[in-house]
């Protein structure tokens, strides 16, 4: 049995982020005065590889929100005997110590976030700017509603709002800072157009081959905004961005041998670069006892398997594994350039990842 002393305490917590070298500034004042287990309910899930696990328990309650892991808060949007999915959180403190770093702020500018969650980003942020300042959009009622009492509970009143965060905000000026704590598939460029020329607007970028990274965009004087990105980061997916794993699989598996190891291509650099050059290709993997076993799939129907020192399976149209090595060499010409060498540029037309440099724009390679 555990006993008091080997609970896990915040002020612990802090100090170990801050040892990390995560709380610069103002910052390790501003996570000191704001304790976590303010904004983390009763009833919570600690997300596992596979599935939400009920956290049964005040020590083992204590332990998570003390610790440096997401705390799930609802499951399936809130119904009642769904799959288990996590659809709400506290996200991972030292993500949130990097966002907030990412984003750069100084005093009296206005930041808007979307996806206030729990209300603790939002509380970061009156603590750091005041509550004039901060702007947090919810689009689960039920959800808005604990964060508004959580924040008010603690002392912080931010402008709050129910609804859409892909939209922007109605007579809401463009704002310095926007933050996005639920991952986008694509950054919309109506957002841009909430945030000043000079602006910054940092967000977790969901790829479709099985990366996520955060990324961090300038807003430019003509509206677009172009920037690098800044390390992985797994996060839900905004509500209108969830994508199935995959697609469904046409035709018979062809076997062939061996080739790439697939745990090669859990690199993040090498995923960002794949993402560019087969857009549309859904990656996803699994640890197994034999190493990793990846799986690849496309809308017209092509798939593949591979795992470490076995045959590849390929279905349907084409050779997509054969896709994926060529990628691979590719990727391996460019000397295996590091994700933060990666960037991307949002215009009115769309987005593009680019390498090294905003010019060099990786292009789609033909299937
Ligand atoms: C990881 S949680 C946010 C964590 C939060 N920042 C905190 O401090 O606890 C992601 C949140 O985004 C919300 N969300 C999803 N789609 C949204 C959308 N279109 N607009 C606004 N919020 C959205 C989800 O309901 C969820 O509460």
């Amino acid at each position: 049995m555990s006993t008091a002393q080997e609970v896990p305490t915040y002020p612990a917590l802090v100090q170990e982020l801050a040892d990390r070298g995560l709380l610069t500034g103002r910052w390790r004042q501003v996570f000191d005065a704001v304790p976590r287990s303010g904004f983390v309910p009763a009833d919570v899930w600690r997300q596992l590889p596979d599935r939400c696990e009920p956290v049964v328990g005040t020590d083992d309650w204590l332990a998570l929100v003390n610790s440096d892991e997401p705390v799930v808060t609802q499951l399936d949007d809130g119904a009642e005997g769904g799959p288990g999915i996590a659809t709400s959180s506290n996200s991972m403190p030292s993500m949130v110590a990097r966002m907030l770093e990412l984003l750069e702020v100084q005093d009296s500018q206005q930041v808007l976030e979307i996806g206030t969650g729990t209300g603790y980003v939002s509380a970061l942020l009156c603590e750091r700017l005041g509550d004039d300042l901060v702007h947090s959009v919810e689009l689960d009622p039920v959800v808005a509603r604990q964060a508004a009492e959580a924040l008010a509970q603690a002392g912080y009143r931010p402008h709050l709002r129910v609804g859409d965060g892909e939209q922007p905000w109605p007579g809401l000026g463009p704002v310095d800072r926007l933050i996005a704590t639920c991952a986008l598939r694509h950054i919309p460029y109506a957002l841009l157009r909430q945030v000043r020329p000079g602006g910054i607007v940092v967000a977790p970028l969901a790829r479709e081959f099985w990366s996520g990274a955060l990324v961090q965009l300038h807003v430019q004087d003509d509206g677009t905004a172009t920037g690098p990105f800044r390390g992985g980061a797994t996060y839900m997916p905004m509500r209108a961005h969830r994508l199935p794993d995959l697609h469904d699989v046409r035709g018979k598996g062809r076997a062939r041998a061996a080739g790439l190891d697939p745990a090669r291509l859990l690199d993040l650099g090498f995923a960002l670069y794949a993402g560019a050059r087969l857009p549309g290709v859904r990656l996803i993997h699994q640890d197994t006892d034999n190493g990793v076993q990846v799986w690849a799939t496309r809308e017209d129907g092509a798939a593949a398997t591979a795992a470490g020192g076995e045959e590849v399976w390929q279905y349907g149209p084409g050779f997509l594994w054969e896709e994926i090595e060529q990628a691979w060499w590719e990727y391996e010409t460019e000397g295996r350039p590091d994700a933060d060498r990666f960037g991307l540029t949002v215009t009115d037309r769309g987005q593009h990842v680019w390498l090294r440099d905003p010019h060099e724009v990786i292009r789609p390679g033909r299937p």
